[in-house]
C-alpha cells in the first residue's frame, strides 16, 4: 500500500503537521477528489472551495480555477456536495446517460475509501461521510434493508388465525397475519386499485381486510374478493390482483421478513446463530412484557458501532453496569454475520444495588448483521432493532421480556427496564455527540481497538461488501 509519511509528500506533510495524516487518502483520494472535482465545478457547487490540496489530481484543476482554497483535510461539506447532484434513486441513474455514469462512480469513489482487506490491527473505520451521505443511505436502503432479513415483528402478535400485525421496512409498508390456515404470510400493504395501505392498525385479528379508500376487501391470504362498483373492466383479472406477497419466516420468537424476493432463506441466513442460542432457551422460558421506542439524532450505524466496541465504552459511559460486567473477562466472538459478546457478571459489595438485582449470571450481546441485537441475562431478555430514519436519524426499539411475567413480578420487571432505560440515555448521549463529531471537517474515520473491536471490523466489512455488491450490478449490466 503506497502510504505518505509524515515527510513524504506535501499532501502527507500536511496533515501530520495538523495532527490529521490520514493513510486512507493516500490511497483513494486522488479518483475520488477528480470526479468529485468535475461535478462539483459542473454544478457551480460553493463546496468546491473547500477541496484538498491533499489530491495531485486535481493540481491542474485548482489553477484553472482561480480562487479555490484548499485547507488541509476533506470537508465532509464535500461530499455532501457531491451527493447532491446524486440522489436520483439507482434504477434511474442506471437508465440515464454518462453524466450519471459519473455520479454512481462517485458514490462508488466513497466506498472505496474503505478496504475491507485490512486485518483488524490495521483496519480503520468506515470514513464519516458513510454516515451523513444521502446516497450511501438510500444505498443502504435498497441493498442491505430490502436484502436482508429483518424483524419486523413477534411471533405472539400472530399466534392466532387471523392475527395480523403492520410493520415499515426500508420505506414499504407491510403486513404480517396468520391465515385461516395457520400458515403465516406477509405482504406489501398497498393496495392493488390505488395504492392506499389497506390495513391501517398497528395490529389485530382480520377475517378479511377491507381498503379505506375505496372499499375493495381482501382474504387474509392476500386474494383480492371484492371491488365495489368495478363491473365492465375490461382485462382485468381479480386472480391476479392480489396483495402482493413477501417472504416471511421466523425464528425463535422473531418474525422475520425479506423484501428481496430472490434471497436465501432465513435459516441460512443465520447460519449458527440459531446454535448459539439454542442453549438459552429464550422461547421457552421467555415472555414478551413491554416495548420502549428511542429516537437519536444518529446515523443507525452509529448505535451499532457503539454496540459493537465489545465493551470498551463501558467503565467510562456506563458506570452502573460498569459496576457488575467483569470488564476483563469480556469476550468477544466473530460469526459470519453475527457478534457474540459475553461477560460473566459479578455481584460483589461495589455494585450498584439496582443493577446487581436486575444482571445476574452472564450478560450475552449478540448482534445480528446488520441491526438487531439480543441482550440476555439470567431470566431477563431485551432486544434492539435500529431502523434508520434518515442520515441522522434512527428509532431503536426495545422489547423486554421477562422469565415472570406475572403481578407479582411487576416491580422487579420494572425497575429491570429502568436499568435498562439508564444504559440507553447514556447511549443516547455519546452516539449524538459521535455524529456531531462524524460531520466535522476535523475528522475522517478512526482506528480499531484490536482487544476489543473486532465486532465493528466485521459489521463495516459486510456492509462494505453489501454495498459495493449493490453498486457494481447495475454497472456490471452495462
Ligand atoms: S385504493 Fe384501495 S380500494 Fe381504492
Ligand atoms: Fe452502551
Amino acid at each position: 500500500m503506497l502510504q505518505h509519511g509524515p515527510n513524504g509528500s506535501g499532501a502527507g506533510f500536511e496533515f501530520s503537521f495538523l495532527g490529521l495524516w490520514h493513510p486512507l487518502f493516500s490511497r483513494f483520494y486522488t479518483p475520488a477528489c477528480t470526479s468529485l472535482f468535475r461535478v462539483l465545478k459542473r454544478k457551480g457547487s460553493s463546496a468546491v472551495h473547500s477541496l484538498p490540496s491533499l489530491c495531485p489530481g486535481l493540481a491542474s484543476a485548482a489553477t484553472a480555477a482561480p480562487g479555490i482554497q484548499f485547507p488541509f483535510f476533506f470537508p465532509p461539506k464535500v461530499f455532501r456536495g457531491m451527493t447532491m447532484c446524486t440522489a436520483l434513486p439507482q434504477t434511474v441513474r442506471a437508465s440515464q446517460g454518462t453524466e450519471e455514469h459519473l455520479m454512481e462512480r462517485n458514490v462508488g469513489d466513497l466506498l472505496n475509501l474503505y478496504n475491507p482487506n485490512d486485518p483488524l490491527d490495521h483496519a480503520w473505520t468506515i470514513p464519516s461521510p458513510w454516515y451523513f451521505d444521502p446516497d450511501i443511505h438510500e444505498l443502504e436502503q435498497q441493498s442491505v434493508f430490502a436484502k436482508t432479513w429483518q424483524v419486523v415483528g413477534r411471533a405472539d402478535q400472530v399466534r392466532e388465525n387471523g392475527d395480523f400485525f403492520t410493520a415499515d421496512l426500508a420505506g414499504e409498508p407491510i403486513v404480517v397475519v396468520r391465515g385461516e390456515d395457520g400458515q403465516l404470510r406477509a405482504f406489501y400493504n398497498v393496495c392493488r386499485h390505488h395504492a392506499a395501505a389497506v390495513v391501517t392498525e398497528p395490529q389485530g385479528r382480520a377475517k378479511q381486510f377491507r381498503c379505506p379508500y375505496h372499499g375493495w376487501t381482501y382474504g387474509i391470504d392476500g386474494a383480492l374478493k371484492g371491488m365495489v362498483e368495478f363491473e365492465g373492466v375490461c382485462n382485468f383479472e381479480r386472480a391476479k390482483n392480489g396483495l402482493v406477497p413477501v417472504m416471511v419466516d421466523t425464528w425463535e420468537t422473531f418474525v422475520y421478513v425479506n423484501l428481496d424476493g430472490r434471497a436465501a432463506r432465513l435459516r441460512d441466513f443465520l447460519g449458527a446463530i440459531p446454535e448459539i442460542v439454542a442453549p438459552l432457551q429464550l422461547t421457552k422460558k421467555l415472555k414478551y412484557f413491554d416495548r420502549r421506542i428511542y429516537t437519536l439524532h444518529c446515523n443507525w450505524k452509529v448505535y451499532v458501532d457503539n454496540y459493537l466496541d465489545g465493551g470498551y465504552h463501558v467503565p467510562h459511559a456506563h458506570k452502573g453496569l460498569s459496576s457488575v460486567i467483569e470488564y476483563t473477562k469480556y469476550t468477544i466472538e466473530n460469526f459470519e454475520r453475527a457478534c457474540l459478546q459475553s461477560s460473566p457478571l459479578s455481584s460483589d459489595a461495589k455494585s450498584q444495588s439496582g443493577v446487581a438485582a436486575t444482571r445476574q449470571g452472564r450478560a450475552f450481546y449478540l448482534w445480528i448483521y446488520p441491526n438487531f441485537m439480543i441482550n440476555a441475562y439470567e431470566g431477563v431478555m431485551d432486544t434492539n432493532l435500529v431502523l434508520p430514519l434518515g442520515v441522522d436519524k434512527c428509532a431503536v426499539v426495545f422489547d423486554y421480556y421477562f422469565a415472570n411475567v406475572s403481578k407479582k413480578a411487576l416491580k422487579k420487571n420494572q425497575a429491570s427496564i429502568k436499568v435498562s432505560e439508564r444504559v440507553q440515555d447514556e447511549d443516547e448521549a455519546i452516539c449524538d455527540a459521535v455524529q456531531r463529531g462524524l460531520g466535522s471537517r476535523a475528522y475522517v474515520a478512526g482506528r480499531l481497538s484490536v482487544r476489543r473491536e473486532a465486532g465493528e471490523h466485521l459489521f463495516h466489512r459486510l456492509l462494505h461488501a453489501d454495498l459495493t455488491r449493490a453498486l457494481n450490478r447495475p454497472a456490471a449490466a452495462d
